[in-house]
């Protein structure tokens, strides 16, 4: 078998299994091998994720990509198809999974999948409670991360809906990180879980599981939840302050593609529309006597019936 040279100084590497080592500077170069995922990259319009299998002769408009022939290359490189068109074989990433996943439901898109991730500090580690699975998108994306200690309890009443998320998360290779469970929070006497990190409620009405969610969570810990639409917002903000939730914020997230070729590089005419809201809130776990009530016209109203000045939190939806 011939020996492929170090990507990084061409020397030969010492190579075991189907990993190359460089003894000098220990280097792990990764050899594409049977069942690994590869996106097939042609263009931005035209690229593949699946599993490498070397029976698979996969037909396309630029030509037969023969799996075979991926096999032993490494991520990186390129093969061509029977037309002689070149396609690079790409390591997928969270952000390919998510976009090339099979839908049965909307999606959490990668653009508020980011802002999420940020706002509520998600991390290696964490346990997440996540309501409404769906096509299984934003599960992959939270158990991408918390992994390996950390954990993602996901929920949904809709066996079809389930049945298909797995199969995503399996593709994904997240499986083991995820549990995912039939159950309908809307008409359970008992919360699943509790004292959890992050409680994710992506359903039509939200508001009417906020009770549910601060009793799912730890102090502190925050809430999250996706609502396409304004109406949703306004009552799951009106829930979210009843129920003693703070650090309150509602936001759209808003990407545009740009087209970069030089001389001419402008906003591309293709994009994202209008996707979600997300809201996100904290759980204070402050003993009733010393509540604030957070009211709608950003007034709050201390636990002697007193006012108090203006919330941080509301004044910076105000602005
Ligand atoms: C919009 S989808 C979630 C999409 C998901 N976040 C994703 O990124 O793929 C909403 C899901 O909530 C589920 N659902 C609706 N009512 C529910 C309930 N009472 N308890 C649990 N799940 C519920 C639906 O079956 C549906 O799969």
């Amino acid at each position: 078998m011939a020996l492929l040279s170090c990507v990084q100084c061409q020397k030969l590497p010492g190579l075991f299994g189907n990993t190359l080592i460089h003894f000098k500077s220990g280097l792990v170069v990764k050899k594409i091998k049977q069942n690994d995922n590869v996106l097939f990259f042609y263009n931005d319009s035209k690229k593949w994720l699946m599993r490498v299998s070397n029976k698979q002769q996969f037909h396309t408009h630029i030509g037969i990509i023969d799996h075979k022939k991926v096999i032993g290359k490494q991520y990186g490189n390129a093969i061509k198809t029977n037309k002689g068109k070149i396609i690079y074989l790409l390591e997928p990433t969270i952000y390919d999974f998510v976009m090339k996943s099979q839908r049965s439901t909307q999606i959490v898109y990668p653009k508020d999948l980011g802002y999420i991730a940020a706002r509520i500090g998600l991390q290696s580690g964490q346990q997440i409670i996540e309501i409404g699975t769906g096509s299984g998108s934003l599960t992959t994306f939270l158990a991408s991360i918390v992994k390996p200690k950390g954990h993602v309890y996901t929920y949904d009443v809709d066996e079809n809906f389930m049945a298909i998320a797995r199969k995503n998360i399996e593709k994904a290779g997240l499986v083991k990180h995820v549990t995912m469970e039939k159950f309908d929070i809307k008409n359970a006497r008992k919360v699943p879980r509790t004292n959890a990190d992050v409680v994710v409620v992506d359903l039509g009405d939200p508001w009417l599981v906020v009770p549910q969610a601060r009793k799912m969570l730890k102090g502190s810990g925050a809430f999250v939840s996706i609502c396409p639409t304004m109406n949703q917002l306004e009552k799951l903000v009106t829930a979210l302050r009843q129920n003693d939730f703070f650090d309150i914020e509602c936001t759209e997230q808003i990407v545009r593609t740009i087209e970069a070729r030089e001389g001419k590089t402008r906003h591309s005419f293709r994009g994202i529309g209008h996707t979600t809201y997300v809201a996100f809130a904290r759980k204070v776990t402050t003993p009733k006597e010393l509540r604030r009530i957070v009211t709608t016209d950003s007034e709050d109203i201390d636990s002697d019936g007193s006012k108090l000045v203006e919330d941080e939190s509301l004044s910076s939806q105000k602005k």
